[in-house]
Formats: structure tokens, C-alpha cells, sequence
């Protein structure tokens, strides 16, 4: 029976060290004890971008990127994307549990009440340029809210954050959609409480003089599939934002609107808008190989592909692209379809893409859908961002739930001067003026 610990020897000191091993992982604080002499601040470790250091324990979301596959709270992402709406899904994450119908209808209408905006925010909004990128406008409203909700810096009460988390799992999609119809210069709807999350949305969006929004049944439960696909994957750079932007206790606007930031990034959900940006500079399908050419020297990034931790097909993606094909039955083929997959064909034959484990990742084909959708790229991440609210929110509960938690403050390897002798501004400008 191996032990659960491991020794480490100390060449400088000739000493060892017996340090716990928990769920495959050694605490960074044990190497503190390992130090020349009393005065040695102890070892530190140094994992720049995160890349083995595990920031908290978590029961939400399960992710084996060598098998490809996602649970939420333990259930394979398959069986709820199939089975379930966007708002089970968003209680599964923030409670632990699917609700019974009852729990379900509670929490439905304990949403829908929360989903009209304080008219401030609009107004708020409508001050943004009328080309302002959607994702700037969406983090400036969501950090706005906490100018109206003051009650929110309480975070240490339970109660009082569920009533954050309703309200903004209630009041995101009303915010896109609001920057949706700022973009297009259409005045902004209201939301409409008989309907359903996916097709209140819809509602916002695309309402024009009829008195009712009829919703396309196909394009909202595929709405639903993509909100569920999106809605939480563990410690993620905007997670990690959320997380640690909340850990100093500033209140969930902004803890929120940080995390938003982060996922605007390119390399995070950014990609779906840079997919469909790469998918029309390629052009055609005989263009494909020379782009590879462009991924492969290292001038361009294959966009849609690769992830931190995924080191096999992403789940998400394979759900993605069946629920096009259900898209497209409704809105008509998107062409940039075959130009997508006969970009992952190629690449997925590929040594440089198989040495490096790169597969497309959930942003590779959600774009080609948004867009038969009627989406334009930039307003890509803002769908991503909505039903991921429910994930970043149900993270910040548990991280303020667990005791072992503080605020979230790195160590850091010096490298600069130190020491140095102060020069007066006068001797400074003298060693310029002589250098001339
Ligand atoms: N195209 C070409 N080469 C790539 C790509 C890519 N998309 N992704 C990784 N590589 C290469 C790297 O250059 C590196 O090669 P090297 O070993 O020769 O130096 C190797 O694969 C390992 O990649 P890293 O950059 O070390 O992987 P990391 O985990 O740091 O990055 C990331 C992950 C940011 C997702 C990266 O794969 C990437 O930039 N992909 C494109 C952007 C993208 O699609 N992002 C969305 C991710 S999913 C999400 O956030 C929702």
C-alpha cells in the first residue's frame, strides 16, 4: 500500500521533508517549512498561468480533459443538454441538486420577476456610441448595477447573495439583449414574463410591432442547448477572475463584471467571435491548407482549437454540431459549415495538431450556429456570457462558503533592482542632457 506523501530532500541543507498528499496534490504552503536557516522566507512555488495549481476545492463542475468529459455537479453534460432547460441547469449549479417540479416553477418565477432593468440602466446605455462593442457595453452595465444595489456588499450573508444570484441570472439576457438593440438601433423591449428564458430573449431581441413574440420553438430549445453547453466549466480564466475579484469581498456587480472581462479575452470566449473572423479570411475550402501553413509557422492561431485542459475532443463541441444541423433545418445551411469542418478534418490529420493534443473547442462551431442565427461575430461573446453568469455566480457561493478561502493574493519571483541611490531630478537631467 503506497503511502500518501511524498519526501523531498533538500541538496542545499541535506535535509527531508515528509509532505501530505490529498486528492493528488501537495499544499504549496508545506514548502514553506523547507528553508536554509530560520531567517529563509521558506520555498515558494512558481506556476505562472496557473497551469498545475489547483485554486480551491470545488463540488460543481467535474472536467477529464484526457477522456473529454464534463459533468455538472455529476451529471455528464449529454444527459442535461438533452433532457433538461437552461434554468434546471442554472438551480442544479447554484443548489447542488435538479429541483422537483415544484423547487423548478419557484425558481422559474423567482427569475422572471427579476428580468425588468431599473431605467437608469437604461439610460446608462444608451450613452454608449452607437458601433460600442457589445461586450464593453455588457461588463459597463452588469459593474452599473452595483451603483443600484448597494445591499449587495453584504456577501457574507447566504441570503442575501441568493437574492443577487436571482437577480442576475434574471436581469443578463435584458442587458444583452439591450446591447443587442443598441447595436442595431432598434428600441429596447421589455421583457415578456410568460415566456421562457430562451424565448423571453428572443423576445428582447427581435420583437418588432407584433403585440406577441412567437418564439421559433427549434431555434429556442437550441438556445437552451448552447446556454446549458456554456453555463459553467470550473476553474476557467473568467471563473478564476469571478473567484478572485470576489475574494477581496467586493459585491457580485463587479466581482461579475470583472469575470465578463476575462471571457471577452480572444483566447478565452472571445474565440467564437475570432472563429468566424478566421472562417471568412479563409474564404474557400482549396484556401484551407495554406492557412494550416500560416497555424503550423506560428503566425497565426487555428482559432476554435485547442484548450487548456481538454487533450481530446471537447464534449461541447460534439453537441454543438448536432445541434446546427437542427439550426440549420430552420435558418438554411450556414457555407461557413464546410469550410469548419473540412478545416478540423484536415487539421485532426495533422502531426503538428496531433502531437499537440489540439482538438476544436466549444468556440469552433458555436459561431457558425449564432450566425445562421442572425447574430453578427461581435455579439458571440455576449451569448456566452449569459448563461455562464449562472456558472461564475455559483462559483463565487462556494468559494464564499468555504472557511479555507481569503482573498486570493499570488507570490511573486522579484527580478528588478533594488537599493538603488536617488538621484534629484536636476542630476538626472544632467546625465541626459550629456548623453544627448
Ligand atoms: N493554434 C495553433 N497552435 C496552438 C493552438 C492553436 N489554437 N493552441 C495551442 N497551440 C500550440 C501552442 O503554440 C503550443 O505549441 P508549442 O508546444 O510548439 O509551443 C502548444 O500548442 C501548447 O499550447 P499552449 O499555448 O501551451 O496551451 P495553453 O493551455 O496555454 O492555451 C489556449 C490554451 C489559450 C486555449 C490555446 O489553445 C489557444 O490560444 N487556442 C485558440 C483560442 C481559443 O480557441 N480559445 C478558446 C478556448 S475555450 C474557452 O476559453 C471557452
Amino acid at each position: 500500500m503506497p503511502f500518501d506523501n511524498v519526501t523531498i530532500t533538500d541538496n542545499r541543507t541535506n535535509r527531508t521533508y515528509t509532505l501530505p498528499i490529498e486528492h493528488g496534490t501537495v499544499r504549496s504552503a508545506d514548502f514553506r517549512n523547507i528553508r536554509t536557516d530560520p531567517a529563509d522566507f521558506g520555498l515558494m512555488t512558481y506556476d505562472p498561468a496557473f497551469v498545475n495549481t489547483a485554486s480551491c476545492r470545488s463540488s460543481i463542475t467535474y472536467l477529464d480533459g484526457e477522456r473529454g468529459i464534463l459533468e455538472y455537479r455529476g451529471y455528464p453534460i449529454e444527459t442535461l443538454a438533452e433532457h433538461c432547460s437552461f434554468l434546471e441547469v442554472a438551480y442544479l449549479l447554484v443548489f447542488g441538486e435538479l429541483p422537483d417540479r415544484t423547487e423548478l416553477q419557484d425558481w422559474a418565477s423567482e427569475i422572471t420577476r427579476r428580468t425588468m432593468l431599473h431605467e437608469n440602466i437604461r439610460k446608462f446605455m444608451e450613452g454608449f456610441r452607437y458601433d460600442a462593442h457589445p461586450m464593453g457595453m455588457l461588463v459597463s452595465s452588469v459593474a452599473a448595477l452595483s451603483t443600484l444595489y448597494p445591499d449587495a456588499k453584504h456577501v457574507q450573508d447566504p441570503a442575501n447573495r441568493l437574492q443577487q444570484i436571482k437577480r442576475l441570472i434574471a436581469k443578463i439576457p435584458t442587458i444583452a439583449a439591450m446591447c443587442y438593440r443598441h447595436g442595431v438601433g432598434f428600441p429596447y423591449v421589455f421583457p415578456d414574463n410568460d415566456l421562457s428564458y430562451t424565448e423571453n430573449f428572443m423576445n428582447m431581441l427581435w420583437k418588432m410591432a407584433e403585440p406577441k413574440y412567437a418564439a421559433n420553438a427549434v431555434l429556442a430549445r437550441a438556445l437552451e442547448v448552447l446556454f446549458i453547453l456554456h453555463a459553467d466549466h470550473e476553474q476557467n480564466c473568467s471563473t478564476n477572475a469571478m473567484r478572485s475579484v470576489g475574494s477581496s469581498q467586493a459585491d457580485p456587480y463587479l466581482s461579475l463584471s470583472a469575470a465578463a472581462a476575462a471571457l471577452s479575452g480572444p483566447l478565452h470566449g472571445g474565440a467564437n467571435e475570432q472563429v468566424l473572423r478566421m472562417l471568412e479570411e479563409i474564404g474557400s475550402k482549396d484556401r484551407i491548407p495554406a492557412y494550416l501553413d500560416r497555424v503550423k509557422s506560428g503566425e497565426v492561431k487555428l482559432m476554435g482549437f485547442g484548450h487548456r485542459v481538454y487533450k481530446n475532443y471537447d464534449p461541447r463541441a460534439k453537441i454543438i454540431k448536432w445541434t446546427a444541423e437542427q439550426v440549420f433545418r430552420v435558418t438554411g445551411r450556414n457555407p461557413k459549415l464546410d469550410i469548419a469542418l473540412e478545416l478540423e478534418r484536415i487539421a485532426l490529420e495533422d502531426e503538428y495538431f496531433i502531437e499537440r493534443k489540439l482538438y476544436p473547442n466549444v468556440d469552433f462551431y458555436s459561431g457558425i450556429i449564432y450566425q445562421a442565427m442572425g447574430f453578427k461575430p461581435e455579439f458571440f461573446t455576449v451569448l456566452f456570457a449569459i448563461p455562464r453568469t449562472a456558472g461564475w455566480l455559483a462559483q463565487w457561493d462556494e468559494m464564499h462558503r468555504d472557511p479555507e478561502q481569503k482573498i486570493a493574493r499570488p507570490r511573486q519571483i522579484y527580478t528588478g533592482e533594488r537599493q538603488r541611490a536617488f538621484l534629484a531630478i536636476e542630476e538626472r537631467q544632467a546625465i541626459a542632457a550629456a548623453k544627448g
